[in-house]
């Protein structure tokens, strides 16, 4: 039975709070109140308990579209009397499920990252239950293998973000049949997250600009960039194959017509959707649906705990934990890993980067680091794997990423005193290590309205009460204590009228700073990516510790090592996602028709 929209108070249809006619019962979880109102039908297929378990799939899809049947969907859900719309927020169309829990209370998802402390939600005080993560039980995993596969593919894709799309699409493109496995509650990992864009060298867009760029270039600014730590051969491919990056993109449906510098870059070559919107959400919205397009299944909260191995060493599958199925074993012929980082494991950074053990992160909280110990665990050999990048930019106290494109299209760096330190476009390793090394440890990035009009995504700084604003620079200076702010803007906007830093040599200074207001917001280094990981050859195929290929096994994006070296930059997280992720797809798919 279905629950009728009517039946419901504006409010709740709005996602807000509980009005009358119908009123919650304190403590009432969200699952009690539909059972009341219209039945367990209302959300599951079933309304006895063994029907329900019967129907329940790991990503919830039938509940999730009895959500938006009964309440509308996201678009209609939008709400701009709110100040933050949870509906319409970066992360797009999640699932309803990954906030609205039906059975314990509920979770705004915004707040691992945010603190919107104050937005009210349906059912808030019903009781908590411990949260769903996986939790990588030995014997059960056993079992599973003891058990034998319950599905056969060709090819199975682990993680949800850039890589394992690209991966997974490219996989099915080549004809093969692909499942793609993500342990979160809704798919797009970090590069969902991404502010930058895709570096990419001779697209029509560098064209139509009269951009100069070549392969060579780009390759030897991500070795300069990497500290020459880089593997050539694999810097090579992701120069070689960037401008097919960008098209393939494009050719799924994505925008990619806005180009900037980023740093360590000689040329404009970071490509983003026009209009200053964020290029994370976009790429991720695009994969997503061209997945659904090629009829991919795509498994939330789906957790790959093993992979598992014939007696001759290739693969036979994994072993996946789901939210509802439990432990499964899914047999394949090839695996792909695309698990991300591990920037928001506090072990692993404590183990591998003790230095950066207290720092703040950027990245999602899915980049737990699961593919290194499902890589490991088999005999994967690992390239730089202490290897992570502080970014230095992190808003202070917060996990907000301040993008590089605010010092790219314009905004200086200054100390606590107002004084700039270095040049701002220098690479991202340097910039933190010279923030770190001034007394206070955190810095100010200062802009003006020319900025802001310029770029979106700082409104999105306002928003969230980032930013320090002034009519003046001697006002902004007063509200942020910086003293030598007012001589540091009349040095620097004499130096972007001659083209040239005498102070710090910064070669592109496309703003100075003139028109009110003047914007400050307070920046601190912490954990972004992390450039080490499982080490694979050209053709996206794990090497174990004696470095021979292990058959049917690839990895792309950044559970990887070699791409880029001691340190990457801004804009080349994005392109080898896309240039890796695809070749690790075509690989799979090869090596799966291959053994048939
Ligand atoms: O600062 C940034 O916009 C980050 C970009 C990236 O990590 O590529």
């Amino acid at each position: 039975m279905k629950l009728k929209l009517a039946t419901l108070s504006a409010a709740v249809v709005l996602g807000l709070s509980l009005t009358a006619p119908v009123q919650a019962e304190s403590g009432q979880a969200l699952a009690k109140f539909h059972a009341e109102m219209g039945g367990c039908d209302s959300c599951h297929v079933g309304e006895k308990i063994k029907d329900i378990k019967a129907n329940l799939t790991d990503s919830q899809t039938h509940e999730n579209a009895q959500c938006q049947d009964c309440h509308g969907s996201y678009q209609e859900l939008a709400n701009d009397e709110l100040e933050f719309d949870p509906h319409t927020s970066h992360l797009g169309e999640i699932n309803c499920t990954s906030c609205h829990v039906g059975h314990s209370k509920p979770e705004l998802t915004c707040n691992r990252c945010h603190s919107f402390d104050d937005m009210e939600m349906p059912f808030a005080d019903s009781k908590e239950k411990k949260a769903w993560n996986g939790d990588w039980n030995q014997k059960k995993i056993q079992k599973a293998i003891d058990k034998g596969p319950v599905e056969t593919v060709d090819v199975i894709v682990v993680g949800g973000g850039s890589a394992g799309f690209n991966a997974a699409i490219s996989a099915k493109e080549a004809g093969a049949n692909v499942v793609l496995f993500e342990k979160n509650e809704y798919t797009g990992g970090n590069s969902m997250l991404a502010a930058g864009g895709i570096n990419a060298v001779g697209t029509p867009q560098q064209k139509a600009k009269g951009i100069e760029d070549s392969v060579e270039w780009y390759a030897e600014d991500a070795m300069k960039g990497g500290r020459y730590q880089n593997d050539p051969k694999l810097v090579q491919i992701l120069s070689e194959r960037s401008a097919d990056a960008v098209k393939w993109l494009e050719d799924l449906g994505a925008n990619m017509d806005d180009l900037k510098r980023s740093g360590g870059a000689r040329v404009e070559r970071t490509h983003r959707p026009s209009g200053g919107h964020s290029v994370g959400p976009h790429i991720i919205d695009t994969l997503r649906k061209a997945a659904e397009q090629r009829d991919i299944p795509v498994r939330v909260n789906s957790r790959v705990e093993k992979i598992v191995l014939n007696d001759d060493k290739s693969i036979a599958g994994v072993v996946v934990h789901g939210r509802h199925s439990g432990y499964n074993m899914i047999a394949a012929d090839s695996v792909v890993l695309a698990t991300g980082g591990y920037g928001m494991n506090k072990e692993m950074i404590a183990y591998y980067r003790p230095t950066f053990a207290d720092m703040t992160s950027s990245n999602n909280v899915t980049a737990t680091g699961d593919g290194i110990t499902l890589a490991k665990e088999i005999g994967a050999s690992m390239t730089d794997i202490d290897w992570v990048q502080a970014h230095p930019t992190i808003g202070k106290d917060s996990r907000i990423l301040v993008s590089e494109t605010v010092r790219g299209v314009g905004a200086i760096m200054v100390n606590t005193d107002g004084q700039r330190f270095i040049n701002e476009l220098t690479t991202r390793d340097r910039a933190s290590d010279a923030i770190l090394k001034t007394e206070a440890q955190w810095a100010w990035l200062v802009f003006d309205e020319q900025l802001v009009e310029k770029k979106k995504m700082v409104r999105g700084y306002d928003h969230l009460g980032m930013l320090s604003k002034s009519d003046t620079i001697k006002g902004l200076a007063e509200i942020t204590g910086m003293k030598d702010l007012v001589k540091t803007a009349t040095d620097y906007n004499q130096y972007q009228a001659n083209g040239k830093d005498d102070a710090f040599g910064r070669e592109d200074m496309p703003l100075n700073l003139s028109k009110p207001p003047y914007y400050a917001v307070r920046v601190q280094p912490g954990i972004h990516h992390v450039m080490g990981g499982v080490a694979v050859d050209t053709d996206a195929n794990v090497l174990n510790l004696q470095s021979w290929k292990m058959d049917g096994l690839y990895a792309a994006g950044e559970v990887t090592g070699g791409v880029h070296g001691y340190n990457r930059l801004g804009g080349n997280a994005i392109a080898d996602t896309v240039v890796f992720g695809r070749i690790a797809g075509e690989n799979a798919a090869k090596f799966a028709k291959e053994k048939k």
